[in-house]
């Protein structure tokens, strides 16, 4: 029964727009702030105004949030020289400009890649689902293949395996090996890393730390996702089995 829907009785419009997936209640009322709400043409900052689900209309970015609408889920292959940000006050190339963020309001970054990092980058609209798997404590692997000088030794390569300190504090024991050679010509190779942490420039300083500076850096996978055909500067939605799949990743364990 409609009345009874807990759905669509009046609410704040940040709890609103969470609910409807758009971004978590403190990234709904940061768009608030930003003035890129609006409740029948109206732009609304105020944190305490309230929507009626069953009569107004809310925009963001001028695209019409309903509370029924499905979270997006989408992959990026990103393509080195871009920024994981959704705008750059300089105008630098941003992750922003290669995904339907019209199509798709309130769509964001699943945690950060750097600028010269390649390959998997998550979007969603469903800040609950983002928050979640960025956690430390969900334990969400993500594979990367970094081109680095030199070849890692077994002695080394059991350091990050045992669990290295970083300047910011240990880091949890990865899974790492030497897939093979780098490109002919110089002393390079190519590692293969496993990670559940998302710290700042981690596999980078990870390998630093045993004496081998990444060349290159590419994800490809994040948790059960992989990029399968996504081509570099491309994007695809989940599939269902995708969706379901990190959603469950997300999920809280006992
Ligand atoms: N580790 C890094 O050093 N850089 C990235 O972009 C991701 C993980």
């Amino acid at each position: 029964m409609q009345g009874s829907d807990e759905r669509l009785v009046p609410m704040r419009v940040q709890r609103f727009l969470a609910r409807a997936g758009v971004a978590s209640r403190r990234g709904s009322e940061a768009l608030m702030t930003a003035g890129r709400v609006r409740v029948n043409g109206e732009v609304v900052r105020e944190m305490g105004s309230k929507v009626d689900p069953q009569k107004d209309v809310v925009t963001v970015d001028g695209s019409v949030v309903r509370l029924n609408q499905k979270p997006c889920y989408l992959m990026l292959n990103k393509p080195d020289g871009y920024l994981t940000t959704m705008s750059d006050p300089y105008g630098r190339p941003c992750v922003a400009s290669l995904v339907p963020t019209r199509r798709y309001p309130g769509l964001f970054p699943v945690g950060r890649l750097d600028q010269d990092t390649t390959g998997l980058l998550l979007f969603t609209t469903n800040g609950d689902v983002a928050q979640r798997l960025l956690h430390p404590s969900r334990h969400v692997n993500k594979h990367y293949v970094a081109l680095v000088d030199g070849t890692p030794t077994e002695r080394e390569l059991q350091r990050l395996r045992r669990g290295i300190m970083l300047d910011d504090g240990p880091a949890a024991p990865a899974q790492v090996e030497v897939i093979g050679p780098g490109e002919s010509g110089g002393d390079t190779s190519v590692v293969g890393i496993t990670l559940h942490e998302g710290r700042k420039h981690q596999v980078k300083r990870m390998l630093a730390a045993i004496g081998h500076k990444v060349l290159r850096l590419h994800r490809d996978s994040f948790g059960p996702l992989t990029l399968r055909d996504c081509k570099a500067g491309s994007w695809r939605l989940l599939d269902e089995d995708e969706v379901r799949n990190i959603e469950e990743a997300a999920a809280w364990k006992e």
